[in-house]
This record gives C-alpha cells, sequence and structure tokens, in this order.
C-alpha cells in the first residue's frame, strides 16, 4: 500500500449532534450520547466522524449559529464530555472532524453585540455594515431561506449583512482583526487534539467588494462571493493548519454547484485537503446521469491532484433513500457505488440503517429551511423510547423505527448495517478500492461498470439502475466480495446483475 494521509483511505460519517444519541433524557441528543456510541462505529468500521455544530448557540439555526467559537453548549455537554468523547474516539481508531462556522456567527455572538452597539464601535467592521434608508436594501441579493441579506438596524440606522437568517450576521473577512480572531478559534480546536474540521459556506466569507446588484439574483450564484480573497484566505488557514503535526485536515462545503468551481478550492494542493461535490448528491437513480458527475469529477480534479469526495445524504438535503424512490435496494446499491468510488465517502448518520426521511406535522417543524425530515432521531433500540429515555424528542422518528433501528438490524446478517458494514470491510481489506485509479468499463446503459486497480490488486465494480436484472459479462475470473442483496457473496460471478443492486467483484 502506498504511503497516503489518513483523511485519503478514510470512510467519514456525519453526526448531527440534536439528533444522533441522548445522555440526559431531554430529547436532544448530545456529546456524551455521541461517546456512548462509539461501539455502533467501531463495528461499523468508520474511520472519522464529522460532529455538526455543538457549539454555544442560541439555536436560530441549530447551531450553525455560533456565539461562542470556543464553547460547547450546555444542551450538548461541557468542554470535559468533549474532550472525553475525543479521547475515547481516538482510542478507537476514530478521528474526529469538527464543523467551524467562518462565515457568520450568531447575532448573540459578543462580537455581533458590540458591533452593533454604536457605529463607532470598534468592533463595528467585524460585520458588514451599509448606509441606506429603511426602504431600501443596500442590492438586491436575497438569503438563503427567504427574505434578503440584509437587515435594518433601527438604533444604529445602517443595514447588516446576513446570507442566511438575520440571527447570522456574516463577519468580515477584509477586516486583519476578524482573520485573526477566527484564526484562534482554529488553534483553539487544533490545540484540544481534533483531526481537522468541516468548513461550513467557505467559498462564501469573502463578498464581492462592490456588494452590486446581481442580473439574476440566485442564493448559490458564484458572482457574490468566490472572492480571489477567499483563495487567499484559505492559503492562510491551509498553512495553519499543516503547521500541526499528525496530517489535521479540512473538507469544505463549497456550495458552487459546478465541480469546475470545486476543484479551484483545492488551489495548487495549498488551500483546501478536500471540498464537498454536491452535483453527484443532485443526481437521480439514472446511470448516465451518474456516469456524466463522475466524469466531471475524474476531468476537473485529476489534472489538480486534488482528491474527490463523495456524499449521498447529509443533514440539509433529504436522504438519498428517500429520494431514490424510497427503495431498500436502492439505497444498498447506492452504498455500494459511494463506497467504492475513487475519493473519501462521507456517510450520514442513520444511512447505514436505511433510513427514509421522516414525515414531520406541520406543527412539529422547526427548522425555518424545511429540513427536519432528515434531522429525525436515530432509533437504537426497539422499545418505545427507542434508546433515547423519552418516547418523543425534539423531533418525530423516522419511518419504521421499531424494525429499522440498530439493534434489530445488527441482529439480522442480510441487513443494510451489515451491508455497510462488509463494504467498509472490503475496503479496508484492498488498496485498489482505497487508493486504487477508476476506470470505466464498458457496459449495458443501465448499468455503471468500472474498475479499481493498484499494482495487482483489481476490483472490479457494477452497478444496475434498472429496474431489469442485466446481463454484464466480464472476461477474467472473478469473485464476489460483496453483493448489495447478499447473493452469491464468496461465490464465482454468475454473469448477471439483479435490478437496483451492485456487486464488487474480486
Ligand atoms: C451550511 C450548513 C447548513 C447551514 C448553513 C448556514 O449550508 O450545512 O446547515 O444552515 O450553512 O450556516
Amino acid at each position: 500500500m502506498p504511503e497516503a494521509p489518513w483523511w485519503k483511505t478514510a470512510v467519514v460519517y456525519q453526526i448531527y449532534p440534536r439528533s444522533f444519541a441522548d445522555s440526559t433524557a431531554d430529547g436532544v441528543g448530545d456529546l456524551e450520547g455521541i461517546r456512548q456510541h462509539l461501539d455502533h462505529l467501531e463495528w461499523l468500521g468508520v474511520d472519522a466522524i464529522w460532529l455538526s455544530p455543538f457549539f454555544t448557540s442560541p439555536m436560530a439555526d441549530f447551531g450553525y449559529d455560533v456565539a461562542d467559537y470556543c464553547d460547547v453548549d450546555p444542551i450538548f455537554g461541557t468542554l470535559a464530555d468533549f474532550d472525553r468523547l475525543l479521547a475515547d474516539a481516538h482510542a478507537r481508531g476514530i478521528r474526529v472532524l469538527i464543523d467551524w462556522v467562518p462565515n457568520h456567527s450568531s447575532d448573540r455572538h459578543p462580537w455581533f453585540v458590540e458591533s452593533r452597539s454604536s457605529r463607532d464601535n470598534p468592533k463595528r467592521d467585524w460585520y458588514i455594515w451599509r448606509d441606506g434608508t429603511p426602504d431600501q436594501t443596500p442590492n438586491n441579493w436575497s438569503a438563503a431561506f427567504g427574505g434578503k441579506v440584509w437587515t435594518w438596524d433601527e438604533a444604529t440606522s445602517q443595514w447588516y449583512l446576513h446570507l442566511f437568517l438575520p440571527e447570522q450576521p456574516d463577519l468580515n473577512w477584509r477586516n486583519p482583526e476578524v482573520v485573526a480572531a477566527m484564526h484562534d478559534t482554529l488553534r483553539f480546536w487544533l490545540d484540544r487534539g481534533v483531526d481537522g474540521f468541516r468548513m461550513d459556506v467557505i467559498h462564501g466569507i469573502v463578498k464581492r467588494a462592490d456588494l452590486a446588484d446581481l442580473p439574476v439574483d440566485k442564493h448559490h450564484a458564484p458572482d457574490r462571493f468566490d472572492e480571489p480573497a477567499v483563495h487567499a484566505n484559505l492559503r492562510e488557514i491551509r498553512a495553519l493548519i499543516d503547521g500541526y503535526p499528525g496530517d489535521r485536515t479540512s473538507v469544505g462545503e463549497v456550495y458552487i454547484l459546478s465541480t469546475a468551481k470545486v476543484a479551484e478550492y483545492y488551489g495548487q494542493g495549498d488551500e483546501l485537503h478536500m471540498a464537498f461535490n454536491f452535483p453527484p448528491l443532485y443526481a437521480p437513480w439514472d446511470a448516465a446521469k451518474w456516469r456524466t458527475r463522475i466524469d466531471r469529477v475524474v476531468e476537473e480534479l485529476d489534472p489538480r491532484d486534488a482528491w474527490p469526495t463523495w456524499v449521498l445524504s447529509n443533514h440539509d438535503n433529504p436522504r438519498h433513500r428517500t429520494r431514490y424512490g424510497g427503495s431498500e435496494a436502492r439505497a444498498r446499491a447506492a452504498a455500494v457505488l459511494l463506497l467504492t468510488l475513487r475519493g473519501t465517502p462521507f456517510l450520514y448518520a442513520g444511512e447505514e440503517l436505511g433510513l427514509e426521511d421522516a414525515v414531520i406535522p406541520k406543527e412539529r417543524e422547526v427548522d425555518p429551511a424545511g429540513r427536519d425530515i432528515c434531522r429525525a432521531p436515530i432509533p437504537w433500540t426497539a422499545a418505545a423510547d427507542h434508546g433515547w429515555g423519552v418516547e418523543d424528542p425534539w423531533l418525530p422518528w423516522p419511518p419504521e423505527p421499531d424494525v429499522r433501528n440498530a439493534d434489530v438490524l445488527r441482529a439480522d446478517e442480510a441487513s443494510i448495517l451489515h451491508l455497510y458494514r462488509r463494504i467498509l470491510a472490503a475496503r479496508k481489506g484492498s488498496p485498489a478500492l482505497q487508493l486504487g485509479a477508476w476506470s470505466p468499463l464498458p457496459a449495458p446503459p443501465t448499468v455503471l461498470a468500472y474498475s479499481r486497480v493498484l499494482g495487482d490488486d483489481r476490483r472490479i465494480v457494477l452497478v444496475n439502475f434498472g429496474d431489469a436484472p442485466v446481463a454484464v459479462s466480464v472476461d477474467v475470473e472473478t469473485v464476489v466480495e460483496v453483493a448489495s442483496d447478499g447473493l452469491g457473496e464468496g461465490e464465482g460471478y454468475a454473469g448477471t446483475v439483479a435490478a437496483d443492486s451492485a456487486v464488487i467483484l474480486r
């Protein structure tokens, strides 16, 4: 196996702390709950976890509105709980990435409280303030979750900018004091021993200087941010992180829907270590559409030696099983796909249980952007409280919690949970699956076929997106290493891939 930093061979597992596991029976997950469930993650075989924000927050955006970058919100526990979680995870060989939210703070962050207190406060320029009149916003930009990016501040008669909620004012990264303060927040957690960061809305941290109107205003259009200054900042951040021992890493949320643009955020190997690439997440269950998105990655990232990432689900989007029509067969096949492409895969807690989106009654909706459906609590057991100590946590359970929970699925070797575990084990045992070259192979239209090769180690992967079985011949002798329907594992490949299923051949 060639030398590679750990994050290139890792499978990362995203945890949304509110929804993962509850140690206090208050209906909201917490850090100690995560620690108590590290067994599940170790058994599953993931290499790292990414924790969505657990910092002090008024929770207007459930933690993505940070009021203290260097402390834990009491609902999630304490810094001591974090240290224990980190130590226990490390003792099991599991790395820990935390979520860094540099684009905006909470409006309750002491920095913003000061900034908004008067026009001549020394922190006024830490945020983005503009003159105007209460009836005319400084530009036409709209905010991610509705409304404009501007909120009028009565007391000081100016507008402040927020790409997201009014409770999430954007920090002014053109002010060197802000840069220095935010660098300190990175150091705080690096000194504590975290293995890296998922970086929220990283492409947006510097807005275009003229804040000009946009001809067509789209929140994710790159013409409002994606500035050269973002890249300059990323180079400094990269140098800061690489200054620490132990291969710390970063994965940026670059919410620009073009793989070519995403590629730019790797710089010349001197910006992000990894960037999320969302076009595949938005691809439907269709071989040709997936092929196009994979080709884009190969074309745009490989020439830069930029290491790809793959993700199907997260806390912002409907779960992929639901997007793919609710079919468990597709969810299983998708797991094989996600975990055998070239790059670092990111799992979202609950996908290993084959969870579908929850149905949230109107009166239980809490997220301003309609994302509650994918944030339902993880059912651990078949009991009425599903291991949470309360029967009715902060959001309703996902569908079928009586059977679709970690306990029941772990007792069933044919379950999707065991399938994930088998695929992760297959990756661990195969340098080709972890680091090998990816090459497409000819196949019928509903099938995506590719090889992964490193030296003598070779795998062929066949994914059938169609609703009929397809004969696919491979002109070498192979053994079925993992099949998404479990059939024929360990036997010679019989020449057919079932509908909505996938196989890894050795
Ligand atoms: C990112 C997060 C999302 C959050 C937003 C604002 O897109 O993934 O959950 O609401 O940033 O911080």
